[in-house]
């Protein structure tokens, strides 16, 4: 488990009035109580998140950055003050440093692009790990084909934890780049992302920390921490979908050229040539996802409101009683055990397909994911098709882990 997290949430987090808070988590699935396990895929909206956007809709619709009228202002003090909420929630020193993407690939696939072109040439290095997402692993591999340049891999051992020692091997001063998960979707391991950023910088490389699975779950400073990228995505923080965030220095942001054309990225256009915009409008081209800002904007409110402390040290104790519970089931394996692990569980029932196992927990109201989860480098070293995995937030509960293992006793039985 995840030894920051080891405090007590504070008294007045209250998970059934926070349960009251998710309409969703009010539905039935098939005749029976939803049971929402797959908070690594989408989580949850609270209403405050749904309202904001139906707020915008109904009162204020306009677009921003184009207009003097009474509509554009107010979108547009919406859509900064989200920015800026971004900004206090990840501790960047300054809002310019905040773009807003379409998600966390989105993200990744800028700085592939961008500091890719600025900074990366033939027989330069790119260090990635054997965990990631296919979405921190392809844009690095085109831009490897494109530039020459090579791709390097950190190995992970049996528990699903990086090999370090390997990580040392492969630094060197042609590195240019490491990117890696913060929290793997399907190991759920915690990497130690301050150490491996420390070591990087020696040598003068960037880092780019995916934290698409860690954002919801503890605290993040990106400037304690010293990532010169940080990227994570709206829906996955309990906001709306088409929204990401792209947190970058600015010594690179402003070093790096734009990712798209259009309108807003400019200062200047003749027809003979252009200037471009300051950060952070060099990196929006075109008219943003304004409902999308709006509505991640309240979804840190609404995360700053309960505490993410609180949330981290809840998780952490259900998380525990999840591990213990599961580990009663005969035969269950748990892929990824690593020390430091938050809220993402991924195991195997015996030699049951777990696309079986899925389909009969659906049918008993429960949600999980199945499969490789998008990291096929994972499942290809453990040799196994994919897992089923089971991935927690803060509104989940003790029951729901007793309804999961019920569940599996009966996908056991029906299937063995
Ligand atoms: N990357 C998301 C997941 O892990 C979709 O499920």
């Amino acid at each position: 488990m995840n030894t920051n997290t080891n405090i007590a949430p504070t008294a007045n987090f209250d998970v059934e009035k926070i349960r009251e808070d998710f309409p969703i988590l009010q539905t039935t699935v098939h005749g029976r109580p939803l049971v929402y396990l797959d908070n690594g895929a989408t989580a949850q909206k609270p209403l405050a998140v749904i309202n904001s956007m139906v707020e915008y809709y109904k009162g204020y619709n306009s677009n921003v950055h184009r207009g003097v009228h009474y509509l554009s202002q107010k979108a547009t003090d919406a859509h900064e003050a989200a920015r800026e909420g971004v900004r206090a929630f990840i501790n960047a020193e300054h809002t310019h440093e905040i773009i807003f993407t379409r998600g966390t690939t989105e993200s990744i696939n800028i700085v592939a692009h961008s500091f890719g072109k600025a900074f990366v040439n033939a027989g330069d290095e790119i260090i990635i790990t054997a965990m990631e997402h296919h979405s921190n692993i392809v844009p690095w591999q085109m831009l490897c084909e494109e530039r020459g340049a090579i791709l390097r891999v950190i190995p992970i051992n049996a528990n699903g934890e990086l090999i370090l020692e390997e990580y040392d091997k492969l630094l060197n001063e042609r590195t240019k780049l490491v990117a890696l998960v913060h929290v793997s979707n399907t190991l759920g391991t915690v990497n130690p992302v301050n150490d491996i950023i420390a070591k990087a910088h020696v040598v003068g490389a960037a880092v780019l920390i995916d934290g698409a699975q860690s954002i919801q779950h503890m605290a993040v400073d990106v400037q304690a921490m010293d990532a010169d990228f940080f990227v994570f995505s709206g829906h996955k923080l309990f906001g709306p979908t088409g929204i990401g965030v792209l947190y970058g220095k600015d010594k690179y942001l402003n070093a790096m050229p734009p990712y798209q054309g259009g309108g807003s990225m400019i200062k200047q256009v003749t027809l003979e040539k252009t200037t471009y915009n300051e950060l952070p409008f060099k990196f929006e081209a075109g008219t943003p996802h304004v409902e999308g800002i709006i509505g991640l904007g309240a979804a840190i409110d609404y995360i700053n409101a309960i505490g993410i402390d609180n949330i981290a040290a809840y998780e952490h104790e259900l998380v525990a009683y999840a591990v213990e519970q599961l580990s009663t089931i005969e035969g269950l394996r748990f892929i990824g055990n690593a020390k430091e692990r938050v809220s993402v569980l991924s195991f195997l029932a015996g030699d049951i397909h777990p696309y079986d196992i899925g389909v009969i927990l659906d049918k008993l109201g429960i949600a999980v994911r199945t499969g490789h989860h998008c990291c096929q480098p994972i499942m290809d070293i453990f040799s196994i098709p994919g897992t089923v995995r089971a991935s927690f937030a803060f509104y989940n509960t003790k029951a729901e882990v007793d309804a999961l293992v019920a569940g599996l006793l009966k996908a056991k039985q029906m299937l063995s």
